[in-house]
């Protein structure tokens, strides 16, 4: 069967019994593609979910026709009342069945255990993760939520595919549940080097419940590296490298029938997964470039783009961030580096401006919250400075913007600035890219995000060498012309050529290749 094989046919469903859904392939992540946002009056509408994750799946399944189970971004209404909704929503190609939170599981599990615990400690600790036990048990009752959701939504034989850190536990559970479907586990934030992992209380417990996929993708080897080592670790289990095949494939892992040298406590955990084979790989993630390189092409974005510097006062520079509001994406560093480079005179406050949309994010984490705190303190302080009255050096925009208007930003943005301390991958990089077929602009890239593995022309910078981030931005902004078209026309090659269908493509290959290992 095709995974993505997507529409249901009548053919397909008659054979189905009760036990088994509609829906040949399902994609299963924290969040839906969209989000119910309450209005004023009380009414409700539908609106774009943040984050890279939507970006790249949401036209992908849309194409497969594919189910998405997955969470509205609403507490539930009653705390009592959290049976998954058997009706799902329809709209356009997308089928979408929602798993309800409620204030306590949104508080535990998504802000707690997901973004103040698993979320710090995956990007290398910047802040401090937080452990606690109440919060752990809250991740293993939602992820049960989340895998019982798609246990009954899945058809007979169907594909799911379990998407990143707030849901590790689901491949496991849902086998459990539903030993005929192959399962899918992709990882879309960093995997953290072993002696970082090894602080996480419930470690083994996480890298059994990942075990319990088909294929468990990263975006880069090293994360697949990562993974191999603690499951031999933690689990005793046989692991070997560079297995034939499919051309991302890294590596696979044999979790052992006697698991003599693993964590207390892991030996006989799960008899049913002796002796089951694992595949591991690297599939770095991407973007839909075609559909941006055309939209940025367009005449109403080229329009809007000379509208914006117009706007701005047709300033000589145009630096550009654009990020979710998020401590991992280094918007103090590049705002410190301004700073200084302004302060040093080498970045002129009257002829340089620089725009950063920042996404409201994860607002009621206390370290978003002193973040944001950090970030408008620091816009302060550089158009208290430097500004003059209707001339701010820093536009600060604390909300989503429109696609279109995004796009005419990256068009107009002389230097795109991405500064994470540490990103799975960044597709705001592979976005700006996508949009410049003009070959103008240039990309400040910080080493610490998967991008840049791929995308080496860019100006790469270590965040944490402030001299260096401004030496990059300065020779951003004063490139020459035929320098900047050589490297944009290299990374434009690269972004164009692996697409978010040839990630999919190659991922799903995988899978369907690695199940039937498990089933002879
Ligand atoms: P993350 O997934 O950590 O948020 P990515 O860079 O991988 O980071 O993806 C972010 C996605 O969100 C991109 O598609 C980007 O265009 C979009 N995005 C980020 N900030 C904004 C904003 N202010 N307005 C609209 N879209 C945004
Ligand atoms: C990153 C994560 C996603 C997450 C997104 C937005 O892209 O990898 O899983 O959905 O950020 O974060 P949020 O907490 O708002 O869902």
């Amino acid at each position: 069967m095709s995974p993505g094989g997507g529409a249901n046919s009548q053919a397909s469903k008659s054979a189905k019994s009760e036990r088994y859904g509609d829906s040949d392939f399902v994609v299963v992540a924290n969040r839906l593609p969209v989000d119910l946002e309450r209005l004023p009056d009380g009414t409700t509408t539908w609106k774009r979910s943040p984050g890279g994750l939507v970006t790249a799946l949401e036209p992908l399944l849309r194409r497969r026709r594919g189910a998405w189970v997955g969470w509205a971004g609403l507490p539930s209404d009653r705390d009592d009342d959290l049976e998954v909704d058997d009706k799902p929503i329809v709209q356009d190609d997308l089928t979408l069945h929602q798993v309800p939170l409620s204030t306590e599981d949104i508080a535990q599990y998504y802000e707690g255990f997901s973004n103040a615990t698993l979320w710090p400690l995956y990007h290398d600790v910047i802040v401090k993760p937080i452990y606690h036990r109440e919060w752990w048990d809250r991740y293993v009752v939602v992820n049960r939520r989340f895998a019982e959701a798609a246990a009954r939504v899945a058809a007979r034989d169907g594909t799911v595919w379990v998407q990143d850190y707030q849901l590790q536990l689901v491949p496991q559970m849902l086998r459990t549940l539903r030993p005929d479907l192959t399962i899918g586990f992709f990882l879309h934030i960093p995997f953290p080097p072993v002696e970082l992992f090894m602080q996480m209380p419930w470690r083994t417990e996480i890298i059994e419940g990942l075990l319990g996929a088909d294929l468990v993708g990263f975006h880069l080897v090293g994360g697949a590296q990562n993974f191999l080592i603690l499951s031999r670790r933690l689990l005793g289990a046989n692991t070997s490298r560079g297995a034939v095949g499919v051309r991302s494939r890294f590596g696979e892992v044999q979790l052992a029938a006697t698991a003599s040298t693993a964590e207390p406590g892991a030996a006989g955990r799960r008899p049913d997964q002796e002796g089951r084979r694992v595949q591991v790989g690297a599939f770095p993630i991407s973007i839909d470039s075609r559909e941006l390189d055309h939209a940025a092409g367009s005449r109403s974005v080229k329009t809007r783009a000379r509208e914006i510097r117009a706007e701005l006062g047709n300033p000589r520079k145009i630096l550009l961030g654009v990020d979710r509001l998020d401590y991992t994406k280094g918007i103090d560093v590049r705002l410190k580096a301004l700073s200084e480079l302004l302060a040093e005179s080498r970045v002129k406050g009257d002829d340089t401006v620089l725009i950063q949309l920042a996404t409201p994010s994860r607002e009621r984490v206390e370290s978003y919250q002193i973040l944001r705190n950090d970030i408008e303190r620091q816009v302060g302080h550089i158009n208290g400075e430097y500004g003059e009255v209707g001339h701010p050096v820093v536009h600060y925009i604390h909300r989503p913007v429109p696609r279109n208007e995004l796009i005419a930003f990256f068009v107009a943005a002389d230097v795109m600035l991405v500064t994470p301390l540490r990103d799975g991958m960044n597709l705001v990089a592979k976005e700006y890219v996508a949009c410049r077929s003009d070959l103008g602009g240039a990309l400040v890239l910080s080493e610490f995000t998967g991008a840049a593995t791929e995308l080496k022309q860019a100006y790469l910078v270590n965040p944490h060498d402030l001299e260096g981030v401004k030496d990059s931005i300065e020779a951003a902004l004063n490139q020459p012309v035929e320098e900047g078209r050589r490297r944009m026309r290299a990374l434009r090659r690269q972004v164009l050529a692996h697409d978010v269908d040839r990630w999919a493509r190659s991922f799903l290959d995988a899978l369907a290749e690695a199940h039937p290992r498990n089933t002879k």
